[in-house]
């Protein structure tokens, strides 16, 4: 067993908690799940909705040498990890769209929070938030498209505890073969479920807006944009992207 397994009702955010953890007793791989979150947060400031029972929501602490290098494409792995997982569950027409939101029928369906714990340039550890919508089936809360597995109405695995179960096992595989060969292991398969591929974006950072055709991603999990003035490489961080 890789992980140390840390299961709760009600947490604030899985992946504050996670901290927490690694605060009081010491960085080791260990996974924090709850049924509900009180403040699920979500990428660029955002909330992440988090009702009970419903979903799930998982933070994976992983140690990281190296520094801050990499983790880009990491971000990248983790969400090619859970399509490949709901595919292998009964799910067909999951896609990817950079840097790590989960889309299915065009719609947001899960998405991937990676927060850095401790000094990158000493023994750092990376918390892996992930949140799938699996039971939800309504929420007046949430500002943009979104689906879950049951909405989906796809005949397939909607037990979350064998989900959770298939999802551990791939990631564990996952960051394996990511440690070893970084992002370009991963490179051609995250292509291959870019749901945007070769679409006209808009990159959005802030105020600034970068607009082109998607390239795809390069071997460190950079956005590659051909834009008026030629290619671009994008890393994520605080951005997002639209249609143009
Ligand atoms: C996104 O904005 O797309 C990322 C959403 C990440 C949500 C998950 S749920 C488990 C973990 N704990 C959090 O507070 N957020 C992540």
């Amino acid at each position: 067993q890789r992980w140390q397994w840390h299961l709760y009702q009600q947490v604030d955010s899985t992946n504050a908690q996670a901290q927490r953890l690694i605060a009081e007793s010491g960085v080791r791989p260990l996974v924090v799940i709850a049924e509900q979150q009180t403040a699920g947060r979500g990428r660029r400031g955002r909330q992440w909705s988090s009702p009970f029972g419903q979903n799930l929501y998982m933070s994976f602490v992983e140690p990281v040498s190296g520094g801050a290098q990499g983790l880009e494409g990491l971000s990248l792995v983790v969400g090619l990890t859970l399509v490949q997982t709901l595919e292998a569950c009964g799910y067909q027409g999951c896609q990817l769209k950079w840097p790590n939101d989960i889309l299915l029928n065009g719609a947001k369906l899960a998405g991937v929070l990676l927060e850095i714990s401790g000094d990158l340039t000493a023994d750092a550890v990376v918390v892996i938030g992930v949140g799938v919508n699996v039971l939800m089936e309504q929420d007046g809360t949430i500002d943009q498209g979104w689906t879950s597995l049951r909405r989906s109405g796809q005949k397939a695995l909607l037990d979350r505890n064998q989900l959770i179960a298939a999802f551990a096992q791939r990631l564990a595989q996952a960051l394996a073969l990511f440690a070893r060969d970084g992002f370009a292991a991963f490179q051609a398969q995250w292509q291959a479920c870019d749901a945007w591929l070769g679409a006209e974006v808009q990159v959005i950072s802030g105020a600034n807006i970068l607009a082109g055709s998607n390239l795809g991603v390069d071997t460190t999990g950079a956005l590659r944009l051909l834009t008026a003035e030629g290619e671009r490489q994008v890393s994520g961080g605080e951005v997002s992207l639209r249609l143009s």
